[in-house]
């Protein structure tokens, strides 16, 4: 099904939680002529919210040959009232404003949306504009400050809500969602992980044929899964480049070379570039000088052992772990295809170009993780936290070198294995530990004195790393996270705790 995006913020999460119903959906621009949308042969349409009022200038309007086609449609926020006022109910600057949890008032009959729910809850409300009359053979089931707050025509399979359904603080709300996907529009929950697989292996074996393709594994769950999904599709014709830089954390290399080549079977080529990254870093203290280094070397070392497998299977794609976020946000298109031929990739020099094979590229993330799950692959993996590319080099703050790199990686262990223990894991977005490895500070322990390093610990809750707060980890588990680390690792003698939001401080420290 189509979500029709008319700028609102909100486009993002309703595709997501139509995907939650076992829907397949893609976002599409409100700018895309109707016809256009018709020729996707949609199941059922979401309009959704936006910014303006209908009344604004240049507020986009829906194009009244939407409703003649006969597809399902359903109205959210101001896709609500768009439709209101294309099929002639009437949307009036009535001065009722609501903004935030707002409470619903379910009419004596609440038709098939708001069936056995409550006489009145709470909704997630954000509109200035009223829907004042609901068009001719449409039912009003709901009412808030505003006259008609829900209104259906289910024989014309069409129905529209004032409030956002797709927002946690809306009670019931993807009930409602659900109700209209299968019991309005006649859907059924088929987007399964199972039958995502099966339709992205046939995508991708119709793509590659018998063709060998490549893929850099990073150690995070995109490339994983993606790697994961096209061997199950062409099986040995892929073969995996993980270079191990060294500046991964206690583990990581292990699980990408043991874990998972055991759980895919796939042919790994690793390549052990630690000593030449060290090289490359030695006495680099400037944060935008480490990450420079980092991609010019991993570029560098890619290439090589991307040349070396061309040279023995003449490779022609390459497989990328993008998702459908990235596809939304950079404005590409919503389309399926799981290729975007000779593109210069990463940073590849031009003679030795590959296709792209991206078969996450309708996925959001929480779909790639239960896909990861699906094809077997390390929960460790499939539940690591986001870690930036340059690794631990810049979560040392100062010089990198072996020892520093051995220290930080003692401490961020023992972090997360108690964050873990805590079961917090799934609500801290991500937690990284810091090494102050140029600041020392006087400590007592036993009957000696010490002079070591302070490390930080960073924990953060965040929706997408744009914005981020500090997470309020119970004191117990700083408590003991702050013990074990000043214990067990002899170099540090001092834990803090970062309690800054981004903005103004990033997530990371360089
Ligand atoms: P900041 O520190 O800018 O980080 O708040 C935002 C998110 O991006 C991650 N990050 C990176 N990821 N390569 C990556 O792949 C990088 O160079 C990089 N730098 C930061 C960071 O961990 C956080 O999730």
């Amino acid at each position: 099904m189509l979500v029709v995006d008319f700028g609102a913020q909100y486009a993002q999460l309703i595709a997501r939680r139509v995907r939650e119903a076992r829907v397949y959906s893609e976002i599409v621009p409100h700018s895309m002529p109707v016809a256009e949308m018709l020729a996707r042969d949609p199941a059922a349409i979401i309009l959704s919210g936006g910014p303006s009022s209908v009344y604004a200038e240049g507020a986009p309007q829906v194009d009244p040959k939407l409703f003649d086609a006969g597809v399902p449609v359903f109205g959210i926020c101001y896709g609500f009232q768009a439709m209101a006022r294309a099929l002639g109910g009437e949307v009036a600057h009535t001065g009722t404003r609501e903004y935030g949890r707002t409470p619903l008032r379910v009419a004596a009959d609440p038709g098939v949306l708001l069936r056995e729910l409550a006489p009145e809850f709470e909704v997630w409300m954000s509109h200035g504009d009223a829907c004042a009359a609901a068009p001719a053979g449409f039912a009003v089931t709901a009412s808030s400050a505003a006259p008609v707050a829900v209104f259906e025509d289910v024989a014309g399979r069409r129905a529209g809500v004032q409030f956002h359904p797709e927002v946690l603080h809306t009670v019931h709300g993807q009930t409602v969602l659900t109700r209209f996907l299968y019991d309005i529009a006649g859907l059924a929950p088929t987007w399964t992980p199972a039958n995502i697989i099966e339709e992205q292996v046939a995508a991708v074996r119709a793509l590659v044929g018998d063709r060998q393709v490549i893929c850099g594994l990073s150690g995070g769950v995109d490339s994983a899964v993606a790697a994961a999904l096209v061997h199950r599709a062409v099986g040995d014709q892929l073969t995996c480049v993980f270079v191990d830089h060294g500046l991964l954390r206690a583990g990581e290399a292990e699980q990408v070379e043991n874990d998972y080549v055991a759980a895919t079977g796939i042919r790994l080529k690793v390549v052990d570039a630690r000593e030449r990254f060290l090289g490359a870093l030695a006495g680099v203290t400037d944060p935008e000088e480490k990450r420079k280094i980092i991609g010019r070397e991993f570029i560098r070392v890619f290439e090589a052992a991307a040349r070396e497998v061309d040279a023995e299977r003449d490779v022609e794609f390459l497989v990328q772990g993008t998702l459908y976020p990235d596809v939304v946000e950079s404005g590409g298109g919503t389309g399926t295809a799981n290729i975007k031929s000779h593109h210069n990739v990463g940073g590849l020099p031009d003679d030795l170009r590959f296709a792209l094979v991206e078969p996450l590229r309708t996925l959001f993330k929480d779909e790639v993780r239960a896909l990861g799950l699906e094809l077997g692959l390390p929960e460790a993996m499939v539940w690591r936290h986001p870690f930036p590319g340059p690794g631990l080099a810049i979560r040392i703050i100062g010089a990198v070198d072996e020892e520093r790199l051995a220290t930080l990686r003692a401490a961020d262990l023992i972090a997360r294995e108690e964050l873990t223990a805590a079961g917090l894991d799934r609500e801290v977005w991500q937690f990284p530990v810091v090494l102050l490895a140029d600041v020392r500070s006087v400590g007592v322990q036993g009957d000696g004195r010490t002079y070591g390093h302070p490390v930080v610990l960073r924990p953060v809750s965040s929706e997408d790393a744009m914005t981020a707060d500090w997470s309020r980890l119970p004191y117990d588990v700083v408590a003991r996270i702050s013990t074990r680390i000043t214990n067990e690792v002899a170099e540090v003698n001092r834990v803090t705790l970062d309690v800054t939001s981004k903005p103004p401080g990033t997530i990371e420290w360089e």
